[in-house]
């Protein structure tokens, strides 16, 4: 069943300043019921949030290196990674972290998605549920009719719904990496300099990014060839470029819908999919 969840962007406020440690005396004393874990192995970043009552009570990051295009390349880096985060978490909140969710890219091999799994377990999860990213990123926001568009550092996954019901769902290569390597080229500066380039330069950098925006909504014009009459819902943190919305409803021309702190909606509905 699909649960409408009018206040997903108070949510992401709300995971974003528990992320970020703004909030005022720590983490909110936990309410005693059950605690929802999800683990988001992103090829960017690792996202570990903790949901007490559907409201986010802990959120811990750190930089991944362990995976490339969503699949686990080095498991014993992403495994210390979780390792270190489920710590960090059970430390502030004085709690044993025993159960989680984790995801995977749309349309990967069996093992590839598995290995997520394995990730987990051996990061000391003893019951891990395994479900796809866009399914996850549409358990936080909870719509009825759109697609929702993932767009994350290395791929664009793509889920099409209709009545609350996945119909069509798809991931192509490209992502913040690839406007990162477009930003580089067009500066002359390092990959590794273009990054946080992007985040302090985004009026700079915007007109930069233009060709590599187009090239991602020509891959979301493909995932949603014939469904052109849904809205688009942005997840992810590569949109988060300010303006790269504009581009995309422009150059698409199609409504778009877009949400404070896009890269923590799916970590945030990874957790929502935890048992
Ligand atoms: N404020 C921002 N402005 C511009 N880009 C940003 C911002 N914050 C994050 N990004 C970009 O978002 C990307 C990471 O997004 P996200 O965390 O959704 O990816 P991921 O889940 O790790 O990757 P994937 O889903 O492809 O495995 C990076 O490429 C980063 O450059
Ligand atoms: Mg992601």
């Amino acid at each position: 069943m699909i649960t409408t969840v009018p206040d997903v962007r108070e949510l992401l406020e709300e995971a974003a300043a528990v992320a970020s440690g703004a909030r005022d005396g720590g983490p909110r004393p936990l309410t005693g019921g059950p605690l929802q874990v999800g683990v988001d192995l992103g090829t960017a970043s690792c996202v570990l949030v903790v949901l007490d009552a559907g409201r986010p009570v802990w959120v811990g990051a750190h930089p991944s290196g362990a995976l490339r295009d969503g699949v686990v390349v080095d498991f014993a880096e992403a495994r210390a990674t979780v390792t270190r985060l489920r710590e960090a978490a059970e430390a502030a909140l004085g709690v044993e972290l025993v159960s989680a969710a984790t995801a995977y890219p749309p349309c990967i091999p069996v093992a590839d998605a598995r290995a997520c799994t394995f990730v987990c377990e051996g990061a000391g999860f003893a019951e891990v549920a395994l479900v796809d990213e866009v399914s996850a990123a549409h358990a936080a926001l909870g719509i009825t009719d759109g697609a929702v568009v993932d767009v994350g550092g290395g791929s664009t996954g793509v889920g099409v719904f209709r009545d609350g019901v996945l119909t069509r769902l798809d991931d192509r290569p490209g992502g913040g990496h690839h406007l990162d390597l477009v930003l580089a080229g067009a500066l002359g500066i390092p990959v590794e300099e273009a990054e946080p380039y992007k985040r302090t330069h985004p009026r700079e950098s915007l007109p930069i990014l233009v060709p590599g925006l187009q090239k991602i909504a020509e891959n979301v014009r493909d995932l949603t060839r014939g469904d052109e009459d849904l809205p688009l819902h942005l997840a992810g943190g590569a949109l988060m470029v300010p303006g790269a919305d504009d581009v995309l409803a422009s150059y698409l021309e199609r409504t778009v819908v877009t949400y404070p702190h896009a890269l923590l909606i799916t970590p945030l509905g990874i957790a929502r999919c935890a048992p």
